[in-house]
């Protein structure tokens, strides 16, 4: 059993074998397992598309699956995440889900289950399966990453997309720019910030992010108008990109902020194709957070 907390504990060849795994369950129809596995999903923030997408994911395999909704568990008579998901773990789940507002909230768990955890976005710490979905994106379109300039544009400092993607897409050989508003510049990200005319210029993947409203009050004193003139991808700045250039968003979107209306749907958009590769993604991550091999499932 493996856990799926950062990309930061996969080596480069099995971040491979999850992305040729989903690619192979983009292409076929998948044999669902033939015993009963159980799957618990904890989403203890909003989520439409990870959340569901790992339901789909967990049906398409055959799994039997479990939602928890927070509010109404005894989270809410003071029960700890660590009882919550041991008592998942005593009751029959086979592995669980979690997505939580807490940076790091795995660490209090690591090492005391013998059910695998995966990591549904921690805080701004860490969304793995995102990255694992915008690799898979990436690598449909340019076959490779080695040499691939990605900029990840917007509010970097509340985004744990942008911290999972950078550090994958760099150990991937993939050039990686970043541009933001200073406010929301961070430090600890190890790329080097350019301006929204070089990102637009020369990039082969203008990564938007999502501007964090629950983690943030304000945008810096600016209207949204303010923000998408000066850091959106605005119909104009679209023109200029290169003619292969490609436009990625984690979604959800904040429509005429972080990208134009009628961007988000044109011909470079690969937005609902990230979203249609995260359930290849997802069934790829469980099948690998559960060893399951061609006994089970896998043919490698
Ligand atoms: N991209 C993403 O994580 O979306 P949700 O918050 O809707 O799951």
């Amino acid at each position: 059993m493996k856990n799926l907390l950062t990309l930061s504990e996969l080596d480069i060849r099995e971040i491979d074998r999850i992305l040729v795994d989903a690619q192979g369950l983009v292409e076929e129809k998948v044999e669902p397992v033939n015993e009963q596995l159980f799957a618990a999903n904890l989403f203890f923030e909003p989520s439409t598309r990870t959340r569901f997408s790992f339901e789909i994911a967990q049906k398409k395999l055959g799994f039997e699956t479990v939602n928890m909704e927070a509010q109404a568990s005894s989270i809410q008579k003071g029960e700890s995440l660590y009882d919550t998901v041991k008592t998942l773990e005593t009751i029959g789940a086979n592995v669980v889900v979690i997505r939580h507002p807490d940076r790091g909230y795995y660490e209090h768990l690591i090492g005391k289950l013998s059910i695998p955890i995966i990591n549904a976005g921690d805080g701004a710490g860490h969304h793995p399966t995102q990255t694992l979905l915008d690799l898979l994106t990436i690598k449909q379109e340019f076959g490779c990453f080695e040499g691939i300039k990605v900029a990840i544009v917007g509010d970097l400092s509340h985004s744990r997309v942008a911290r999972s993607n950078v550090e994958v897409l760099q150990r991937l050989g993939a050039n990686v720019i970043i541009s933001s508003p200073v406010d929301w510049q961070d430090k600890t990200l190890n790329a080097p910030y350019v301006s929204m005319d070089e990102v637009i210029e020369t990039a082969d993947v203008v990564m938007l992010l999502r501007i964090q409203h629950e983690r943030h009050s304000n945008l810096m004193g600016n209207t949204k108008e303010d923000y998408h003139r000066e850091f959106g991808l605005t119909v104009d700045r679209e023109v200029k990109m290169q003619p292969h250039a490609i436009i990625m968003h984690p979604a959800p979107i904040n429509r005429g902020v972080e990208i134009a209306d009628e961007l988000v749907e044109c011909s470079r958009s690969r937005i609902f194709k990230q979203m249609k590769n995260g359930v290849a993604i997802r069934m790829a991550v469980l099948r690998y957070a559960l060893e399951l091999t061609k006994g089970g499932l896998i043919k490698c």
